[in-house]
This record gives C-alpha cells, sequence and structure tokens, in this order.
C-alpha cells in the first residue's frame, strides 16, 4: 500500500521502517521538515516529504504526533479524499500535553482527535510501548503473540488498519466503534500491558471509564518519581498491576 505517515518519532519512525520492511511504499513527514529527515529515510527505505506530500496519492494515512498538536493538520488533510483511510495512534497525558476540558470530560480522546482534523480516523498502535513496537518479534502463530486492539466505525477503514497491525507484528482485535476506544486509552487494562487475544478481550471488558484517567495520573506520578528507575518490564508489570 501506499502509506504516509505524519510524525518520525518513536512510534511514526518505527512503523515507518517496519512498514517498508513489509514491502509497503512510505512516505514520512515531522514538524521541522524533509531535510531533517534525510538520514533516517535512508537507512529504513522510506521517502522524507513535506506534511502535504505526506497525506497526497496514499492509500493509508498514519497520524503520530502529540496530542495537542492535532489541530495543525486540520488544513493539511482538507483535501484528502474520503477514501483514503486515516488512523491515529495518539494518546492523551494532560501534564504533557496541557489540559482539554472535553477530554478530560469524558470525550473519547480519537473522537476529539476526529474533531480536531475534520475527518474519521481509526485508532490504532496507541496502546502499546514503542520499544515493544520496535523489538517485538514473536512470529505469526505464535500463542503467545502480543494483541493490539483496533477501533473504528468504518468497517472498511478498521480492517485496512487491522492488516496494518499485524504487518506489524501484532494480533489485531476489533475493539469496537470510535465512541468505545475510551477501553483502550492510558490508564485501562488494555495499555501497554502486551497481552495475548484472550487477555486483551478481557482487559477491554474489565476497563472502567471512570478509573482510567486516575489510574493514567497514579502510573504517571510513580514512573516519574524523582531518583526512580523502571526496567522496560518492570513498566508493563506496573501497567498490569495498576490497572487491575
Ligand atoms: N512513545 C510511546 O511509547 C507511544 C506509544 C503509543 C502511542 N504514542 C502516541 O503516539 C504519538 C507520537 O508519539 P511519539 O512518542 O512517537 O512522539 P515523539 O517521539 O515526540 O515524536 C513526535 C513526532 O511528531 C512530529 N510533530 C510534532 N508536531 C507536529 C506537527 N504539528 N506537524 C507534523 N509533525 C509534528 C515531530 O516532529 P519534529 O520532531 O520535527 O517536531 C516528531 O516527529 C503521541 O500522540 C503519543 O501519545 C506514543
Amino acid at each position: 500500500m501506499k502509506i504516509g505517515i505524519i510524525g518520525a518519532g518513536n512510534i511514526g519512525a518505527t512503523l515507518a521502517r517496519k512498514l517498508v520492511a513489509c514491502g509497503h511504499e512510505v512516505k514520512l513527514a515531522n514538524s521541522k521538515g524533509p531535510e531533517s529527515l534525510q538520514n533516517l529515510v535512508s537507512e529504513i527505505g522510506a521517502h522524507a516529504v513535506t506534511k502535504e506530500e505526506a497525506v497526497s496519492e496514499v492509500d493509508v494515512v498514519i497520524l503520530s504526533i502529540p496530542f495537542a498538536k492535532y489541530p495543525d493538520l486540520k488544513q493539511t488533510l482538507k483535501n484528502v479524499p474520503e477514501k483514503t483511510v486515516v488512523i491515529d495512534t495518539s494518546n492523551y497525558y494532560p501534564g504533557r500535553d496541557g489540559a482539554i476540558k472535553e477530554v478530560d470530560d469524558g470525550k473519547p480522546e480519537s473522537v476529539w482527535v476526529s474533531e480536531q482534523i475534520g475527518r474519521p480516523v481509526v485508532k490504532a498502535w496507541n496502546a502499546v510501548l514503542a520499544a515493544t513496537l520496535a523489538d517485538n518479534r514473536q512470529p505469526t502463530g505464535s500463542s503467545t503473540r502480543i494483541a493490539l486492539p483496533v477501533a473504528g466505525d468504518d468497517v472498511h477503514a478498521e480492517a485496512i488498519a487491522q492488516d496494518l497491525v499485524e504487518d506489524t507484528g501484532f494480533i489485531a482485535l476489533a475493539a469496537g466503534n470510535l465512541e468505545d476506544s475510551w477501553r483502550q486509552q492510558p490508564g485501562t487494562p488494555a495499555y501497554c500491558t502486551e497481552l495475548t487475544l484472550p487477555e486483551l478481550k478481557m482487559a477491554l471488558e474489565a476497563a472502567g471509564k471512570a478509573r482510567a484517567p486516575q489510574n493514567r495520573d497514579a502510573l504517571i506520578a510513580k514512573f516519574m518519581t524523582p531518583g526512580s528507575q523502571f526496567t522496560h518490564e518492570q513498566i508493563v508489570a506496573t501497567n498490569r498491576a495498576m490497572t487491575a
């Protein structure tokens, strides 16, 4: 497929690398401009482009920028055809992104994103740590392969997002409509907990909407405690324990 990715950080660059490796044609953009991406794209085999070029003549656009910056993309996406699938990887952390009242009041993050950019989105890859995305090497068919939730309102768009999630090395689980996507947001049992498919199904079911932001903030406070250091395994274990 032809894929444009806006955001070339931990998640965007890793997705670009993995999707190129699967044979997709990938264009990558950031805020600084294509010159700043030359080394990266020549290493991974993608194309460095402007934001406008990233969304032009592609089948899929993946948005992977800081949550509060999504309103910047409305103009960029204005003329993108309806059939182009737009995938959102974002998560909201008020301490990092600034408080956004509608989301604090319960609007699912990706519903807010969709409203800001003026078009439907599928939510995917938000519930995986960047390190897990980069390093997960479990083969297809493995019973311990990690499953990731994919939520959206359009069956065709969601199916494409699921295929791409599988291409990046995970099992994709249809996790409901975008309104349901709070079940995969920070502070839920499905979020960055590295679950198998049966475990992920149970985790989505067990999520509590009021509890999730409290868990999110408690987890951040724990991880940011001065002097504390967590290994990857400890981060996943802490996420599991505090959201159970
Ligand atoms: N890190 C994780 O473990 C993780 C896991 C799952 C989901 N997420 C979510 O995925 C998103 C990206 O996270 P990340 O960790 O990859 O972030 P990151 O490493 O900080 O990278 C952010 C990227 O977005 C670009 N960017 C920022 N503002 C932009 C704008 N207005 N237009 C175009 N590009 C812009 C930046 O470009 P410049 O450098 O040129 O400014 C950079 O390439 C976030 O919403 C995050 O919550 C993160």
